[in-house]
């Protein structure tokens, strides 16, 4: 457990590291080729040893780590394992013309590198040598660049199949380690034999030696998959469906993953969800099943029955019945991660059930009862065990008669027709039409809301005076003017200079006048898997999310993100953006590795486990994106067609769960619509399902730069008064708010009356509330804790966080004196440069060499834009006249902020000035 609230970066590591271990899942292990003996002669295969990806790509892979270890380097570091040289060798001159292709900019990494053909020669002298080989390999996918069902994606190459099968053909002892973020293709498994095969994901900075530990056996694997992975590609029931530019209608409906292929496809499994072997053997008894009005209670005892220490898991999956509405075979409905038991060591757990989380929602009303949660009658079983399809009766339960759980009102309906899945009279897969709208949306949105209070002008009152009770919120707002409460909206970003540099945005007291009132600038950063900071700085890299969902293991989860949350402390970052817990409904999908899963309840149990990890420590999470962001593929525009059912049961039900028992009070609505409208400015979405039926009481905030709309209108980022009246609180991100350099529609619609004060008032209520919670508004009230003074301590202490940014506000020019500088040796000097204008852009610096310095003396200054090595200039001793060195970016820059650093390799420059000129 965590020592003393202590941010403590070797205990961090280790449970960053067992984390990696145990979301690690082993899916064949003949002849218990592992795990490995310790003097073992390792040949290891697969240039993926020579880059181990930590995560995937996009906003949720950009942590600037200090390290990362990779599984070769584990082997032979900590685990002292003897590789095999000469393999290693023959990589290494290869590689030296095939280096890494790293790909030129966002989304443009490829998925794989390309792989080293083997001879036959080779793998032969090192079956000579070694008793074991080892098939590393790699994937990577992410934001705004799915997967594709090609070879070098979810498809081997041909060049990895051939080594699969030279190395398997020759040695006995042989362990592929797939180090992805999605499911891939795995018929190859069958084809080649190998004995062993781990997925072991993307593991973070600590993956290497969370590898290690599971190859020595030093953590016995206990991950368990959260996807089906089934024979092929087609047989996932979005395939047909998945990847449409433009409306992804979703026929497969609740059918989702294991709830499709144990219902009408069991034969297409290769894998199925929840499986995962361990170096030992476990019995799962159930013992018993009780039941109250509000609970089923399924008591188990689980024995390892083998002689190696180790976890499992324990899961239990409910079989409805069929009743009027059609059920999936199998639905997760509690699951429990035992203890490490020794060899003969039993656990009885116990996994309670609440009677409502098994209940079906009925937007048809055939039931009896339309836009409910309904129980219906009948025999209830609850099947046991270590996977979903072995998971055996432990008992069941009668519903007499059919039970109303929750009755709601309809939201977000589709509008387009089409026929969804659902099990026909003999059980067989057959369609129905899916139940359309039938209230119109319009109706409840075009409600004006009328201002609680009118406009009052600054009559003194602070945000404090609301915290202290002395006014009502009501009150206090309603001293703001129109622009500010048009500003208020606007969140700022990317890398605002008013919070901790090189984070995604700030909002709250972004203006002048929002200041006046005392309202904090609030800080969020990307997320999920760790923390970035684009100018630079240093932060720890997570596991990513299929992985620690693979765990099942809430407590190390949470305890994972105590420290994260204490990271985000320490940076002066209330809020991580994360976790994304959308459902993994395709393997495509290439953000699926920052998600957890295709079931909702593990996706909302991981969520809710991240959430009060961070909560201990003052901060908290944006869950995203809500919802409906199943694919990458022209994420801004593609149409999720959905229907409540499947809505409420799969693609919310884990947001449901973040918000019910994680307490999140952050969200982040997503850039597709669905069923119509964006989601941003989805009033069904963001105001009646989350906060009224809900009792959501946090903030929504938008994808960043997302679109929003209308009703039949086209979608726009500069719709935000729409955005305004679904109640998607904060826009984010503009450059400057008070500019409106967004160039939204904010003040237009309240001058107008399209959206009314009152909803204004609204969003600046639950954005005020919100700022009240943050440690932003703690620091600005001065209230420091002891805590607090050792994180900022340790802070500055540290020379990965990138200290004493020197802000530069560019108008088309700005100048920076040289006296700013430090030209020391070894020094660097970090600018944050703000572009008010697109275009392109110089830098000029006006320098010599120092009076002091020799002739002949090499004084070089190397200058980075955003991380990348721009150019070295280099003076000489005689450079004694003041002279301009030019730098033109030859690319256009945007509008937005921008890090440059000046590295001093050298002493010896003195600089007059620098300056940054608009060009063209
Ligand atoms: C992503 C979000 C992310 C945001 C800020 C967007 O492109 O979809 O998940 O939090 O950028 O970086």
């Amino acid at each position: 457990m965590m020592k003393d609230n202590i941010f403590d970066v070797q205990e961090y590591a280790k449970v960053a590291r067992q984390a990696a271990a145990e979301g690690a899942v082993l899916l064949k292990n003949d002849n218990n080729v592992l795990p490995l003996a310790p003097k073992s002669k390792v040949a290891l295969f697969g240039r993926a040893q020579f880059n181990y990806y930590k995560s995937g790509t996009g906003s949720g892979g950009m942590v600037n780590t200090r390290y990362v270890v990779g599984i070769s380097e584990a082997l032979e570091g900590e685990g002292g394992y003897l590789i095999d040289q000469t393999v290693k060798k023959h990589y290494e001159e290869w590689l030296k013309d095939h280096p890494y292709e790293a790909g030129n900019g966002w989304a443009k990494e490829p998925w794989f590198q390309e792989e080293m053909p083997l001879t036959e020669e080779l793998v032969e002298r090192a079956r000579q040598d070694n008793d074991t080989a080892i098939i590393i390999i790699g994937r990577t996918a992410g934001e705004d660049k799915d997967n594709v069902a090609e070879a070098g994606s979810y498809y081997l190459t041909e060049i990895e199949e051939d080594m699969l099968k030279k190395v398997c053909g020759v040695f006995e002892r042989t362990i592929v380690l797939l180090n992805v973020g999605n499911i891939i293709d795995m018929s190859w498994v069958k084809k080649y034999n190998p004995a062993s095969v781990i997925y072991l994901w993307q593991g973070g900075q600590e993956g290497g030696n969370g590898a290690l530990d599971v190859l020595t056996g030093k953590v016995n694997p206990c991950g368990k998959l959260t996807d089906t992975i089934a024979k092929e590609i087609s047989d996932y029931p979005s395939s047909a469906n998945y990847g449409n530019p433009t409306r992804n209608l979703y026929v497969e409906d609740i059918y989702v993953g294991y709830r499709y292929f144990e219902t009408f496809a069991k034969d297409r499994v290769l894998y199925p969800f929840g499986y995962g072997l361990s170096y030992t053997t476990f019995s799962i008894q159930s013992r018993a099943i009780y039941q109250d009005d509000l609970k089923v209670a399924v008591d188990v005892a689980v024995t390892n029955t083998g002689n190696m220490a180790g976890k499992e898991v324990v899961q239990v999956y409910c079989e409805a019945p069929q009743g009027k509405l059609g059920k999936p075979k199998r639905v997760l409905a509690g699951f429990a991660k035992s203890k490490l038991l020794s060899p003969g060591e039993s656990q009885d757990l116990r996994i309670e059930i609440p009677l409502g989380t098994l209940s079906s929602y009925d937007d048809s009303g055939v039931t009896g009862y339309k836009s409910a949660w309904v129980l219906e009658e009948g025999s209830y079983g609850f099947y046991v065990g270590g996977n979903v399809r072995e998971a055996s009766l432990a008992g069941s339960i009668t519903i007499e008669s059919l039970k109303l759980i929750e009755q709601l009102q309809e939201a977000l309906a589709p509008v387009t027709e089409f026929e969804r899945m659902r099990p026909g009279k003999d059980g067989q897969l057959s369609f129905e039409k899916v139940p359309l709208r039938t209230i119109d949306p319009k109706k409840t949105r075009e409600k004006k809301l009328p201002p609680a209070k009118e406009y009052t002008g600054d009559l003194g009152y602070k945000l404090a005076d609301v915290e202290s009770g002395k006014v009502s919120m009501d009150t206090f707002l309603s001293q703001l003017s129109d622009e500010d409460l048009c500003c208020i909206i606007r969140g700022e970003g990317m890398s605002s200079p008013k919070v901790t540099p090189g984070t995604a945005g700030a909002f709250g007291g972004v203006t002048e006048s929002l200041k006046s009132f005392g309202l904090p600038v609030a800080c969020c950063a990307d997320g999920p898997s760790g923390i970035r900071m684009d100018c630079g700085s240093l932060a720890f890299a997570l596991p990513i999310g299929t992985c620690l969902a693979c765990t099942w293991n809430m407590e190390l989860v949470e305890e994972l993100f105590r420290y994260e949350g204490l990271e985000l402390r320490r940076n002066k970052i209330d809020n991580l953006l994360g976790p994304g817990m959308n459902i993994h409904r395709h393997p495509l999908n290439g953000r699926n590795f920052e998600y957890f899963s295709e079931d909702p309840l593990l996706t909302g149990k991981m969520a809710v486990a991240q959430l009060q990890g961070m909560h201990k420590y003052g901060v908290t999470g944006t869950i995203k994106h809500f919802a409906c962001n199943n694919q990458e593929s022209n994420r801004y525009d593609v149409e999720a067609v959905v229907s409540e059912r499947a809505l409420r049961e799969i693609y919310l039900k884990g947001f449901e769960i973040a918000v019910k028992e994680g307490g999140a009070y952050s969200i982040m609505t997503s850039y597709n619509p669905v069923n119509g409208l964006w989601t941003s400015s989805n009033y069904d979405l963001v105001t009646t399902i989350l906060r009224k039926q809900w009792g959501y009481k946090g903030i929504v905030m938008t994808d960043w730069f997302a679109k929003g709309n209308d009703e039949g209108e086209e979608a726009s980022p500069q719709n935000v008064a729409a955005m305004v009246r679904a109640q998607n609180d904060l826009y984010m991100v503009v450059l400057d708010a008070k500019k409106n350099s967004g160039n939204d529609n904010l003040a237009e619609a309240l001058e107008k009356g399209t959206t009314s004060r009152g909803e204004f008032l609204r969003s600046a209520a639950n954005i005020c509330n919100y700022l009240l919670t943050t440690l932003a508004w703690r620091r600005q009230q001065g209230i420091f804790s002891q805590l607090d003074e050792q994180l900022t301590k340790s802070l500055e202490e540290d020379d990965g966080i990138i200290q004493n940014m020197i802000p530069l506000d560019v108008d088309k020019c700005a100048t920076l004196s040289g006296d700013l500088i430090n030209t020391q040796k070894g020094e660097s000097t970090h600018l944050q440069v703000t572009i008010q204008e697109a275009g392109y852009y110089r830098l000029e610096i006006t320098c010599k060499a120092m009076e002091d310095i020799s002739e002949l003396a090499q004084i070089p200054l190397s200058i980075f834009l955003n991380q990348n090595f721009v150019k070295t200039i280099t003076l000489t001793g005689s450079d004694k006249i003041w002279r301009t060195e030019i730098i033109d970016f030859e690319e256009p820059v945007l509008q937005n902020t921008y890090f440059i650093k000046l590295y001093f390799g050298l002493g010896g420059m003195e600089i007059k000035d620098l300056k940054i000129v608009k060009i063209k």
